[in-house]
């Protein structure tokens, strides 16, 4: 099968591209991606020279791009995790959202439809990764299901919501076979350390200060990378056209807990006396529209198709640590150049507050 992934070279894309790669051989795994801040090629290395691999640069915003691209290689499948994925970002530049996470889905779901027409049999499916937020807050109780109405509040959440509807409309409206799942918060290995947990790690090699919103009260269901791609992958596999998944790994944890853990961790990775780091951690201006509770009910996806996470949080983030501390190289690429000056931008009127 000829699969075209959008969004390879960012954090979930290259986990799904490498487990693709490597355990399909007689798949022919295309990678598009922008390559925008978050996108890295760093990320694939250790398959970049395998055969069944091949990397595109594009826009996906660029509609005759895209058009003709499909034209000539008439992909049979779409795995399509391209996007704008910081919501702190989001708050600042809505529209580059719009742009990206609907209009570039919007052009993928017309090139896809094209193949599918012109080619009966031929166009297996197209499979939309995304979120939970799509569904908005939890109080203290309750979880996401499949059936729970979408309710997004940030610009970010708004914009998947908005592509999730248009890849549903393509489904329903033109028969196209489409599939998506909405998944909680990834953890793990080259995610951009933007994001709570690798800021935290970066900061914490620096001796800089631990940013945690508000009180650090809200609550995200963590889940491990590798677990989200084993999920995309029986979900690409399994699932029926027209369905949708929810993933999630059962794990719910208020961001302040998250960051004490993870620096009892560091302290110990770094041979320093327990609570060293902890005193790093620093109260911030809070998120505006901050959602307080994500929890995710992946229970369809268990039952139906078997899917089961493999690490426990603490064991996924003694592994995210350890590739960090082992990838520091990575670490410093990626915080050199614009990095240092969106930091501050963002941060500094959250540590004035
Ligand atoms: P990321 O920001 O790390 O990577 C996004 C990738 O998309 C980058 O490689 C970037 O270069 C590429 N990209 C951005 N704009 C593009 C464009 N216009 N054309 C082509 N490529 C473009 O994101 P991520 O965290 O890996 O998230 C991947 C997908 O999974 C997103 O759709 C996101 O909404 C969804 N998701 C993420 C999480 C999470 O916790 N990170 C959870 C659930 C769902
Ligand atoms: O739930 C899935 C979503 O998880 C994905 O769709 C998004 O792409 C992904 O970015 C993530 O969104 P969050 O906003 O939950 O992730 P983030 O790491 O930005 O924040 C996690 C929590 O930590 C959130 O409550 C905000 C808080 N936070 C974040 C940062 C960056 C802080 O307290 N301090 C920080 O510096």
């Amino acid at each position: 099968m000829k699969i075209l992934i959008t969004g390879g070279a960012g954090f979930i894309g290259s986990h799904v591209v490498r487990r693709f790669v490597n355990l399909y051989p007689n798949y022919q795994i295309f990678n598009l991606d922008k390559l925008t801040y978050a996108g890295n090629l760093a990320n694939l290395k250790d398959i970049e020279n395998k055969e069944n691999y091949y990397f595109i640069r594009e826009d996906i915003v660029n509609r005759e791009s895209i058009m003709a691209l499909f034209e000539k290689e008439k992909f049979q499948a779409v795995i399509h995790l391209a996007a704008e994925s910081h919501v702190d970002r989001s708050i600042h530049n809505p529209l580059e959202f719009v742009f990206t996470n609907v209009v570039g889905t919007v052009n993928l779901l017309y090139a896809a439809l094209k193949i599918h027409r012109e080619n009966p049999g031929h166009f297996y499916r197209f499979y939309h990764v995304s979120t939970d937020e799509v569904y908005g807050s939890l109080g203290s109780t309750g979880m996401f299901t499949e059936e729970t109405p979408y309710d997004p509040h940030s610009p970010y959440s708004a914009s998947k919501a908005s592509s999730d509807h248009f890849v549903r409309a393509w489904h329903d409206t033109y028969g196209l076979p489409v599939v998506i799942s909405n998944c909680s918060n990834n953890y793990g290995p080259n995610h951009f350390p933007e994001k709570l947990i690798p800021l935290c790690i970066n900061n914490i090699l620096h001796d800089k200060p631990l940013p945690i919103y508000g009180k650090g009260e809200n609550v995200r269901d963590w889940l491990y990378v590798e677990d989200h791609a084993s999920a995309i992958d029986l979900i690409f596999h399994k699932a029926k056209p027209g369905s949708t998944y929810n993933v999630g790994g059962h794990n719910e944890w208020k961001n302040i807990d998250v960051i004490r853990l993870l620096c009892r961790i560091m302290d110990r990775k770094l041979g320093l006396p327990e609570g060293t780091k902890e005193k790093l951690i620093t109260f911030v201006k809070d998120r505006e529209g901050h959602d307080l509770r994500y929890a995710i009910d992946s229970s369809k996806l268990q039952r139906e198709l078997g899917w089961k996470p493999s690490v426990t949080f603490e064991q996924g983030l003694e592994k995210t640590v350890d590739w960090y501390l082992n990838n520091r190289d990575w670490l410093e690429s990626v915080t050199s150049g614009t990095y240092m000056k969106y930091y501050e931008e963002q941060y500094a009127k959250r540590f004035d507050q």
